[in-house]
């Protein structure tokens, strides 16, 4: 589902689907990201007011994993792997290219909600290095000159 798509999504209706029990926390924290990209300060408090958890516990259920942002996340991801072999192969000069192009630092977001940049942990593909994923597809030994034409295409989609 797209970011689009799920903005007609009520919240209510998320949290309508589970009963209101603590067991049920993730299962309602996955499917508002999944459905908003983000969990926002509102749906966290409904989610706590719903399952009866704590407002400290869901914040630290949602900080411990990586797959939760509290900050609104772009409509693609673009991450770069900052693993050994990727680092030996000068990853950072992706990282650095991406946020100048972006004029977002890694970790954030661009300011129309296009594409958050980040950096990730090996995900075991070092032959590939320097390896850089948008949203679910992986590129292998990318360049800044591949790097453009991939924003190039993006902006064009
Ligand atoms: S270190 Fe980047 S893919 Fe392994």
């Amino acid at each position: 589902m797209s970011p689009q798509e799920s903005k007609l999504i009520d919240i209510d209706e998320i949290i309508d689907s589970y009963p209101g029990r603590p067991e049920y926390l993730i299962f309602l924290l996955q499917d508002i990201q999944a459905a908003f990209n983000y969990i926002s300060p509102e749906a966290l408090a409904l989610v706590c007011d719903h399952t009866g958890v704590p407002l400290s516990r869901a914040y630290s259920v949602a900080t411990f994993y990586k797959s939760f942002s509290l900050e609104p996340r772009g409509e693609h991801e673009i991450k770069v792997c900052d693993g050994t072999a990727c680092h030996l192969r000068r990853s950072e000069l992706l990282v650095e290219h991406l946020e100048r192009r972006l004029g977002v630092p890694a970790g954030g977001t661009t300011k129309d909600l296009r594409l958050t940049l980040d950096t990730i942990s090996c995900p075991g593909c070092c032959a590939s290095s320097p390896v850089v994923m948008l949203d679910e597809d992986y590129y292998p030994k990318f360049t800044t000159r591949q790097l453009d034409e991939l924003l190039k295409d993006l902006e064009a989609d």
